[in-house]
């Protein structure tokens, strides 16, 4: 049995002030439940706020990034060790906007989710095709090439805390999200490879997430899946209420 993520991924939204107000919110709804890893991802900002306000309410907190480098000059980076100096578990790794704006490419994805495997940062490795390689019937191919690209060098034993989000680019932010049947085919096809390079111990352990316009009134129909085993989301998860029932739907 594979205990199912719901991961709220903020990106650059909510000011610290937001954050402690969304928070404060959230933990007036309820306690996070158990049987859900429910992680909040904030800006680097405001990880601090969040490691105390959820300390011992079993929300974790995640970072949106990473530095593949240990400490020195490399301005405006982040590293593993702060992260972890600040109880952050997760991070996501090569996320399609950094992917696509910020020009980041497999082989520093490769660096980044090493680092983290290595100093036990549990990375989110994000992968997804683009619209054009969906209707060019390339989507697999893709999402195929972007796993292996990034696990380069790894072994099982690296690989047990890995998750990995499925976020096909068109359903992000779109409000068009993927049916749960493709969702579900992409997520199995990733399993599988995971399956061919690892074995299926490992295939039967990693968490696979679906990621792109997740909502309170949609999460059920990718929990329903087999080979889904939780969500990504961007922006119902920055309130306080759809988190909560998102958290619900996921259970
Ligand atoms: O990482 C989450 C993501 O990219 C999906 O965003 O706003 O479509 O839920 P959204």
């Amino acid at each position: 049995m594979r205990k199912p993520i719901l991961a709220g991924n903020w990106k650059m939204n909510l000011t610290y002030h937001q954050a402690e107000a969304m928070v404060e919110e959230l933990l007036s709804l309820g306690k996070a439940p158990e049987s859900v890893e429910s992680i909040l991802l904030p800006n680097f900002l405001c990880i601090p706020l969040l490691a105390d306000k959820l300390k011992g309410t079993g929300y974790q907190v995640g970072a949106q990034n990473m530095s593949s480098e240990d400490q020195g000059a490399f301005t405006g980076e982040i590293s593993w060790d702060m992260l972890k100096d600040l109880g952050v578990s997760y991070c996501i790794i090569g996320h399609s906007e950094r992917r696509t704006l910020y020009l980041e490419n497999n082989s520093q994805i490769e660096k980044k989710l090493r680092k983290a495997v290595k100093t036990g940062i549990k990375p989110i490795l994000c992968v997804g095709e683009s619209l054009e390689k969906r209707q060019a019937g390339e989507a697999k191919k893709r999402i195929e090439g972007q796993v292996h690209r990034a696990l380069v060098g790894l072994d099982r034993e690296d690989l047990q805390d890995l998750v990995i989000a499925y976020e096909p680019l068109w359903a992000i932010g779109s409000g068009q999200a993927a049916s749960p049947e493709d969702a579900e085919d992409m997520c199995l096809t990733i399993r599988q490879w995971i399956e061919k390079g690892y074995g299926s111990d490992l295939a039967e352990k990693i968490r696979i997430l679906y990621g792109g316009s997740v909502k309170p009134d949609n999460i059920a129909s990718f929990m329903e899946k087999e080979n889904i085993d939780g969500a990504l989301v961007g922006g119902a998860s920055l309130k306080a209420k759809d988190f909560y029932a998102l958290i619900e739907g996921v259970q």
